[in-house]
């Protein structure tokens, strides 16, 4: 979708927004698939009740991208534009045990920017890709760790009042991947807890999952992350390892030969390639395990 308007478009960038027109998706996630849209990059906070009140006025629909590392993404024009935060380098800041982060960092980094002030628990996310937003929307989890466990408020545009408020900790759920935020609202920033740890212990920790990973996931592949989530007591990846499917495309989709829930953009794959590998593999789990997997990766194709 485009935004024609120039009087829409100087209202947007008088609300702090800079519009990229007409960007592919393929180049803003990590399966590196998607169509094109305009992209609406909010360079100041305060102005996103004001830029989402304009685009609900004109009718204009919109998604908001986080980090872009666990959405596939249909091809084609799509039909609605882009809000995304601008990815910070920095931001971060630390007050005793507490580490105050923008949204838009990225996951990792916060990790190691902890680390670094001697805050430690967070080792398990080290390799998740991702922003600080869509880690808090998923409550992004790895060896044990859910960033939820460490979330002492969160600071959001809230979807229902169209102001941006700050929840406590405590008046969020974290679940297995799934959180109590309503779908339009966006976060903002957070506060964390942290346990102080030794920087050189933190990065023992960094270093072994680090390892685990490599050797047990897809890395330097085109993906997003586990495709479906583990049904309680049962593992994804494993059924469909047992099923002999590792290795197994749809045009351009393959399901991982390392790790069987990390379905691969392996060569130049569609959407509808994704999809139907998506499709085709939980219908073989369900004829052969009994289980319904539901999707881990969120899809946008509508
Ligand atoms: N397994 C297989 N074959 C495979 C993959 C896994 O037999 O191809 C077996 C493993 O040997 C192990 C079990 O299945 O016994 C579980 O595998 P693994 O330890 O790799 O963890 P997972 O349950 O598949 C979860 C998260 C990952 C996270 C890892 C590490 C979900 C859906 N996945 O994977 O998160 O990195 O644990 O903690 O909860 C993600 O969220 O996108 C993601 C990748």
């Amino acid at each position: 979708m485009r935004i024609e308007s120039p009087a829409v478009v100087a209202r947007l960038v008088e609300s702090g927004v800079e519009l990229r027109s007409g960007v592919s998706l393929r180049t803003l996630t990590s399966l590196g698939i998607g169509g094109e849209t305009d992209i609406l990059l909010l360079r100041r906070y305060e102005g996103l009740p004001e830029a989402i009140s304009l685009l609900k006025r004109e009718g204009i629909p919109y998604r908001f991208l986080g980090g872009g590392t666990n959405v596939l993404v249909v091809d084609g024009e799509l039909p609605w534009v882009m809000l995304q935060l601008p990815s910070v380098s920095s931001t971060a800041r630390i007050e005793g045990n507490r580490g105050y982060v923008d949204a838009a960092a990225d996951l990792g980094g916060t990790v190691t920017f902890c680390a670094k002030n001697n805050l430690g628990g967070m080792e398990g996310l080290i390799g998740v890709p991702g922003s600080i937003g869509g880690a808090l929307r998923m409550n992004a989890g790895a060896y044990g760790t859910q960033i939820g466990t460490y979330v002492r408020a969160v600071e959001l545009y809230c979807g229902a009042s169209g102001r941006i408020e700050t929840l406590r900790g405590e008046d969020i759920r974290f679940d297995y991947r799934h959180t109590s935020f309503a779908p339009d609202d966006v976060m903002l920033r957070v506060e964390l807890e942290l346990p102080s740890k030794p920087y050189k212990e933190i990065v023992a920790g960094i270093k072994v999952c680090n390892e685990k990973r490599r050797t047990s996931q897809p890395l330097n592949q085109k993906s997003a992350g586990c495709i479906f989530k583990n049904p309680p007591g049962a593992s994804a990846g494993r059924m469909i390892d047992e099923l002999k499917l590792k290795g197994h495309r749809r045009g351009g989709a393959m399901v991982s030969d390392r790790h069987a829930n990390f379905f691969v953009n392996a060569d130049a794959a569609s959407s509808d390639d994704m999809l139907g590998l998506i499709e085709e593999v939980r219908e073989r789990v369900r004829e052969s395990f009994g289980m319904d997997l539901e999707n881990e990766v969120i899809v946008w194709n509508n």
